[in-house]
C-alpha cells in the first residue's frame, strides 16, 4: 500500500497539519500509522466528513470583532500594534498564538485580514474560554438563547429589569461553582458582559462575579451577525482554558506570538492590591520575560504589551531592564485614569517586539 506523510494529507484536504495529526490520534483515519514520530496515512484514505474545514476563509468574509469588552482591551491602541505585525505573517509565518486572549481585539484583527494554517488562543478565566468555544462549536444554540434574553430584558424597566439582571447573575454564578462548561455559562457569560456595570468582569474572594447592573437603555445583548461570523472564523482554532504557558509546544519559527498579561499596575500601592487580586505580580511579569525570550531562541515573532512605569517614576527601569534585548516603543495612549474609570487620559504604554526597530 502506498502511504502520504500527514504534511501531504493537509495540503490535499486542505486542512492544518496538526489537524491531520489529530484526526489520526482519534483514529479517525482508516490505517493511518505512527512510524518514528511521523503519521503515515494510506493514499486511498479520504478526508473525514466533519473535520474542520480549511485553512482561513479567503478574506472577502465579513471582518469581526470581540465579542465581549474586556478590561485592558486593545481596540484602541490596535493601529500601533498592527505596524508591529511581522511582514512575513500570512506568507512564511502561517501560525498564530494569543496567550493571554482576553476579548481577543487583536485575535479578531487578524482573523479578519490573514490566512493562516493554525491559530492558538488561551486564558485563564474558565467562563471567558467556555463562551469561546462554544461560539466555536454551537454558535445557533448559543444565538437563540441570547435572542430569548434580549426580548426578555430589553422591554423591561425598573424593578423587572434589576431582577432579571440579578437573577441571571446569581444563575451563572451557581454554574460557576460547580464548573459548569454548558452554552447556557457560554450566553450568561455575553448577558451580563453586555448589561453589568462598564462591562467589568470581577469577582469576590469566593469566586462569585459580583459587578452591579449598568445602565445602558438599549445594549447589544444578541449580535447575530458578528458571533456567526466570530464562529466561522474560530473553526480551526485551539481553544485553551489554562495559563500562558501552555502555549510553548505551539509556538514556534512560524508563529507570530502576541502576549497582553495584566499590565503591572503604576504605583506601589496598586501592586500590592493587584498582587492579592490576580497574582499578576513582579515576579510573574519576570517569569513571563524569560518565557518570551526562550521563544525568541526558538525563532518566533513575539510581541508584548504593558504599562510604562515611567508615567509615574522617571527612574523606574523595570520593562527596560526585563527586556533590555528587546524593542522598546512607547506608545500614547488614552486609559481610565481613577479607579471609577469615568476620566480619561493620555498615558504612556509598552510595546516591545524581538524584531524591527525601536520607535521611541
Ligand atoms: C490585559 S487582558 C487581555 C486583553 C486582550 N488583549 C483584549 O484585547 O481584550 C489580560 C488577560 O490575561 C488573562 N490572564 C491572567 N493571568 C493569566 C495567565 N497566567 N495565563 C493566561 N491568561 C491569563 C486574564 O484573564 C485577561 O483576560
Amino acid at each position: 500500500m502506498d502511504f502520504m506523510t500527514a504534511k501531504e494529507a493537509s495540503e490535499q484536504w486542505g486542512i492544518s497539519q496538526r489537524r491531520v495529526a489529530v484526526l489520526c490520534s482519534e483514529n479517525r483515519i482508516d490505517g493511518a500509522e505512527m512510524i518514528g514520530k511521523m503519521w503515515l496515512i494510506p493514499n486511498t484514505a479520504t478526508k473525514p466528513d466533519d473535520a474542520r474545514s480549511l485553512r482561513f476563509q479567503p478574506l472577502e468574509c465579513l471582518p469581526v470583532k470581540p465579542f465581549v469588552k474586556w478590561a485592558g482591551g486593545k481596540a484602541q491602541i490596535l493601529d500601533e500594534i498592527r505596524r508591529l505585525y511581522p511582514s512575513g505573517l500570512g506568507t512564511t509565518i502561517t501560525k498564530y498564538a494569543e496567550p493571554f486572549v482576553g476579548g481577543g481585539a487583536v485575535l479578531f484583527d487578524i482573523l479578519s485580514k490573514y490566512q493562516l494554517n493554525e491559530v492558538y488562543i488561551s486564558d485563564i478565566n474558565q467562563e471567558l474560554i467556555t463562551t469561546y468555544s462554544h461560539i466555536r462549536d454551537d454558535v445557533s444554540e448559543l444565538v437563540d438563547i441570547l435572542r430569548t434574553m434580549a426580548q426578555d430584558y430589553l422591554p423591561a424597566s425598573g424593578d423587572i429589569r434589576r431582577t432579571y439582571y440579578y437573577g441571571k447573575r446569581e444563575r451563572f454564578n451557581v454554574l460557576k461553582a460547580e464548573a459548569n462548561t454548558s452554552v447556557e455559562v457560554a450566553a450568561l457569560f455575553i448577558f451580563l458582559n453586555r448589561t453589568c456595570f462598564n462591562g467589568l468582569y470581577r469577582v469576590n474572594n469566593k469566586g462569585g462575579f459580583n459587578v452591579p447592573m449598568g445602565s445602558y437603555k438599549n445594549p447589544t445583548i444578541c449580535d447575530e451577525g458578528n458571533l456567526t461570523a466570530v464562529s466561522e472564523r474560530l473553526q480551526n482554532v485551539d481553544i485553551v482554558c489554562g495559563d500562558y504557558k501552555e502555549s510553548s509546544g505551539f509556538i514556534d519559527e512560524k508563529t507570530f506570538a502576541y502576549f497582553d498579561p495584566p499590565y503591572r499596575p503604576l504605583s506601589e500601592t496598586a501592586r500590592f492590591t493587584s498582587y492579592a487580586q490576580d497574582g499578576f505580580d513582579d515576579k510573574k511579569q519576570e517569569e513571563l520575560a524569560w518565557f518570551i525570550k526562550d521563544l525568541s531562541r526558538k525563532g518566533a515573532y513575539v510581541v508584548a504589551s504593558n504599562s510604562d512605569p515611567k508615567n509615574t517614576d522617571e527612574s523606574d527601569n523595570f520593562f527596560d531592564e526585563l527586556y533590555g534585548s528587546m524593542y522598546i516603543a512607547r506608545i500614547s495612549a488614552s486609559r481610565a485614569i481613577n479607579s471609577v474609570g469615568e476620566k480619561r487620559g493620555r498615558v504612556s504604554e509598552l510595546l516591545i517586539s524581538n524584531y524591527g526597530e525601536a520607535r521611541t
